[in-house]
């Protein structure tokens, strides 16, 4: 059994990961300094698959408590590095922070990789280092923009150096997975997204006005061009997002990367406009949303979706889910969350 490493395992995207890899037969060791994220994730991987995976208190970005994980497992058939911090405005207050807790842990991995620590990593980058572009969908080949926080560019230099690493260690590949806007939970609701304090994304505050917890959702602007004036995304599921990751897995070891990096857009194509998104969540709910038209969010962007034929063609992988069960699945999570917490 292959034995894969998912960095930042317990939070929202890799514990996902973790489902759907423990359904595909991997070996999973989830490593996570449960800044951001909580245990109970490890109980719904185990709730979900039968399975309960390894799991290791650390933190990436220190050096020997890295090593002594390495060492533990003699290395790892393949590593996903999903552990990050990653609020853009938080990173706007803390650039150090972000720069050292981001940067250092993809460093500390690649070094301990080049060590013969593992051959294969998959890196979580993000439609950030697109910023506004000049034509949409964006494709891979679109030219990076200037980074809007420290956030975005710790993804820009964590892409410039697995390129620079790769092209002179061939024992090591990788594939940077460039996400668009993953929302949704798993349709167990035993796990999904579990903002701690104030959440960043549109979905959690959607979720947390419908479920009483926010008196209403404000969204930001009016004034955009799109049909309806608000913002565009490409949403789409998590679980979806959770595949590609498989599929990233398998082209690196039957050897069909052959660029030693690559890049893959992972989203729907499709652009969505906020109210759009209120509108659906509207129709899954059967609630009527709360909210208001105010000022534009600083530093967000206009409109972005994704070009995603190159991972259709190369990776074998597309969106299954429609919007409307992304976010039904996203509104059963945020209930049971709730239930659960006011048992406690
Ligand atoms: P998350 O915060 O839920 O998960 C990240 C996990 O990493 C958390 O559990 C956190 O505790 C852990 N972590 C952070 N620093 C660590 C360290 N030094 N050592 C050990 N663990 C550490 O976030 P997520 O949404 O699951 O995002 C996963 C990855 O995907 C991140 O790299 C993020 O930047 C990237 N990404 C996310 C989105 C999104 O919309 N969620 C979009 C694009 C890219
Ligand atoms: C979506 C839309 C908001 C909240 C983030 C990160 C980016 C990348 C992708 C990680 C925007 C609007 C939001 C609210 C609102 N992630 N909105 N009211 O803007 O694509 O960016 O995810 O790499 O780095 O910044 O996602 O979910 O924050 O916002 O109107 O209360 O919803 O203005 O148009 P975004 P988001």
């Amino acid at each position: 059994m292959k034995t894969v490493l998912l960095t930042g395992g317990t939070g929202y995207i890799g514990s996902h990961t973790a489902v759907e890899l423990i359904n595909a037969g991997y070996k999973v060791v989830i490593v996570d300094n449960l800044t951001n994220s909580s245990i109970d994730s490890i109980e719904g991987i185990h709730k979900i698959t039968g399975v309960r995976p390894d799991f290791v208190k650390a933190d990436c970005s220190v050096c020997c408590e890295m090593e002594s994980l390495f060492k533990k497992y003699n290395g790892f058939h393949s590593i996903i590095h999903f552990a990050a911090l990653k609020a853009v405005g938080e990173s706007v207050e803390k650039p150090l922070e972000y720069y050292h807790n981001n940067l250092s842990s993809l460093i500390n991995l690649l070094q301990l990789m080049k060590k013969g620590g593992g051959g294969d990593l998959v890196f979580s980058s993000s439609c950030t280092v697109y910023g506004q572009p000049d034509s949409l969908p964006v494709t891979e080949k679109s030219p990076y923009k200037p980074a809007t926080s420290p956030y975005g560019n710790t993804k820009k230099i964590a892409e410039d150096i697995l390129r620079e690493t790769i092209n002179v260690n061939s024992s090591i590949k990788g594939i940077a997975l460039r996400y668009f806007n993953p929302i949704g939970a798993h349709s167990s609701a035993e796990i999904g997204e579990l903002p701690l304090g104030k959440p960043d994304n549109l979905i959690p505050f959607i979720t947390q006005t419908a479920v009483g917890i926010r008196e209403k959702l404000q969204i930001f602007g009016n004034d955009y061009d799109s049909a309806d004036g608000t913002a565009i995304r490409d949403y789409f599921h998590v679980v979806d997002l959770a595949k590609a990751h498989v599929l990233a897995l398998k082209r690196l070891e039957e050897n069909r990367n052959k660029a030693g990096f690559e890049v893959f857009n992972v989203g729907t194509g499709k652009g969505v406009t906020v109210l759009e998104i209120v509108k659906a969540f509207e129709k899954v709910s059967g609630l009527k949303l709360n909210y208001e038209i105010v000022g534009r969010r600083a530093g967000d962007i206009e409109k972005v979706w994704a070009d995603t034929t190159l991972a259709n063609t190369e990776l074998g992988w597309k969106t299954q889910s429609t919007l409307e069960e992304a976010l039904l699945t996203a509104w059963n999570w945020e209930k049971k969350l709730r239930e659960v917490k006011s048992e406690k």
